[in-house]
């Protein structure tokens, strides 16, 4: 899968992916955190924040569907768009080609809000 903006490529085989217990195994986040590839995730991938929002640019269907939670999490984030997944929910199984939003990236030093307790 593709990491945009840095425009990094990473390759996995299923099933060997180290699980670093944040967001679902293999999630785009497992694949970020395993690739060095920095993507906010401030509940740790629990589905309880919207950090770790990205935008599928291309191979949404090699991404695992969004469930209701995951949905209405989204509703919340910011700048959200018809593409938006949130990377510890989706599930990569294939080629997948995902941005990483400027908005996010900063999201912390800008001082988003949290609705974290
Ligand atoms: S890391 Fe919080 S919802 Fe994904």
């Amino acid at each position: 899968m593709t990491f945009l903006p840095e425009n990094r490529t990473v390759e996995f085989e299923s099933g060997k992916l180290p699980y670093d217990e944040h967001g679902k195994p293999e999630s785009i986040l497992d694949v970020a955190i395993n690739s060095d590839v920095h993507l906010e995730h401030a509940c740790g991938g629990s589905c309880a924040c919207t950090t770790c929002h990205i935008i599928v640019l291309e191979g949404e269907n090699n991404l695992s569907p969004a469930d209701d939670d995951e949905l209405d999490r989204l509703d919340m984030a910011a700048g959200l768009t018809l593409r938006s997944r949130l990377g510890c929910q989706a599930v990569v199984k294939g080629d997948v080609r995902v941005e990483i939003p400027g908005w996010n990236r900063n999201y912390i030093s800008e001082g988003g809000k949290s609705t974290l307790g």
